[in-house]
């Protein structure tokens, strides 16, 4: 099929009351014209045209990284005068599908079926039924059910009003034909706009045939013109993707206590606690279990990893059979090794753990490169930091680091070396000897407590 697309992005969306151009408010962690670029994209078309206004060059930059064609409309005169703008660099022999920058959740699958039939003489239309159609161009149809044209509701009659048909706004048709019926169109009308819907009309006149299809879901059709309708979408959209991620065996508790902006790839038997959120791209291997409460933003975790509740994750990766908080945080670039163990109120970054390594209270470990089979005790500072440049800290295989010691980088740990507990290590310590640095313990005798008096 030779299909062109074009995108309608250039409204203000007032009603959101944001400096953010609407079509750049974030569902599930991308942009809402994102959601409708992609969906544009799955059918191959010759090309896409988005069509900008308000926010300019930041919806540009946001998109910057697709092949789009972007127009400019300076001034917002109407869904007729937006589509007329894209239409210059289009094919005659095109058909041309309108989408809505701000409505995000449409299908591909709709899409696809509403673009078979375009031809000179068919066009389509995307219509639904609503209970409380108000606000929405109403589609008339004759005696034999044919639809004879749009009419908005501030244009509406009594009559008219009732029909409880609705234009979704989404239509397709032959380009030539379109160019044709744009060109005619007037702005005599309730709000003095270019209507895209009054093209319906002519459509009939000229004995082309208006085919309606309609949504598999409510939701595809949806626009986003407030921050309330972007969250019920975003929660609808979360709970499908749960569904669908369930469908390809994830284990989740509670799907409606989940939340993918991103991409997760997972293997067998992996199961998540409530109030997960995922982000950017994540791998989890087979039977990694995600504690309650954990946000994870591109990661890579292995085979049989365990990540306990309150653990904040970026860019890390875990080997396998590790096991991971209550309460850690792994920082970009923390590379743990297999079986290592990280522990409550730990932080790492920039570092790499050993296999078989212990990080299990209280410490913060920052570039830092522990080898295999070591113990560092509780409270243990990498002082990575010397106010200007951070330096790194070494320490080898099967070192043992006693409790509240600080490791003054750049220092290195020789192998097998011990550090006595509450040292301070300024300078690169032997292999497999103990090094501390530890002032002598007094007694002082008889000395009283002060106690307050009565
Ligand atoms: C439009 C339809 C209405 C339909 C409704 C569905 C017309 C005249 N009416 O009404 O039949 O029921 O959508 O939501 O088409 N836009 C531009 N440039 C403009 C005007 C609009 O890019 O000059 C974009 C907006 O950013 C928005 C979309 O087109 O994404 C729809 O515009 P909007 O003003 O919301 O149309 P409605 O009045 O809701
Ligand atoms: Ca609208």
């Amino acid at each position: 099929m030779n299909l062109s697309v074009i995108v309608l992005a250039a409204g203000k969306g007032s009603r959101m009351r944001s400096k953010l151009p609407k079509v750049l408010h974030d569902l599930a962690g991308r942009p809402l014209l994102k959601f409708v670029t992609r969906a544009a994209q799955s059918l191959n078309p010759h090309m896409t045209v988005v069509v900008y206004g308000h926010g300019g060059e930041s919806v540009r930059e946001a998109l910057a990284d697709e092949t789009l064609e972007w127009v400019e409309q300076a001034e917002q005169l109407g869904t007729g005068h937006a589509v007329e703008h894209a239409m210059p660099g289009i094919a005659d022999e095109d058909s041309v599908l309108v989408l809505y920058g701000d409505v995000p959740l449409i299908e591909s699958a709709t899409l696809q079926a509403m673009c078979e039939p375009v031809s000179s003489s068919v066009m389509s239309l995307l219509t639904t039924r609503l209970d409380n159609p108000h606000g929405y161009g109403r589609i008339v149809r004759d005696a034999d059910d044919k639809v004879l044209r749009i009419v908005e509701q501030k244009d509406a009659s009594e009559a008219e009003q009732q029909i409880d048909e609705i234009n979704t706004g989404i239509l397709a048709a032959n380009a030539k034909a379109l160019r044709g019926w744009l060109a005619e169109l007037e702005n005599n009308n309730a709000q003095g706009e270019f209507y895209l819907t009054d093209i319906i009309a002519l459509a009939v006149r000229d004995k082309v045939e208006i085919e309606t299809f309609a949504p598999a879901s409510i939701e595809e059709v949806q626009g986003v013109n407030d921050r309330a309708q972007l969250a019920t979408l975003e929660r609808h959209y979360q709970l499908s993707e749960a569904q669908r991620l369930m469908r390809e065996g994830l284990g989740l508790r509670d799907p409606a206590r989940f939340d993918l902006r991103g991409e997760l790839s997972f293997g067998s038997d992996v199961v998540i606690d409530v109030n997960a959120v995922i982000e950017g791209t994540v791998t989890l291997g087979d039977g990694v279990t995600i504690g309650p409460s954990c946000v994870i933003r591109n990661c890579n975790i292995a085979d049989g990893v365990e990540i306990q509740a309150n653990c904040v994750l970026e860019d890390a990766t875990i080997g396998e059979q590790s096991r991971i908080g209550p309460f850690a945080r792994l920082r970009p670039e923390a590379h743990l090794a297999d079986h290592t163990h990280i522990g409550n109120f730990v932080e790492i970054k920039k570092s790499v753990i050993g296999s078989g390594s212990k990080v299990n209270h209280l410490s913060y470990v920052g570039d830092t490169t522990i080898g295999s089979r070591v113990n560092i005790g509780a409270g243990t500072i990498t002082c990575n930091y010397d106010g200007a440049y951070k330096h790194r800290t070494i320490i080898g295989d099967d070192v043992f680091v006693g409790s509240d010691s600080q490791l003054v980088a750049p220092v290195e740990i020789g192998a097998g070396a011990t550090i006595g507990a509450g040292s301070t290590i300024t300078r690169d310590t032997p292999p497999g000897e103990l090094s501390l640095t530890r002032s002598k313990q007094k007694i002082v005798s008889g000395w009283k407590r002060p106690k307050k008096e009565k």
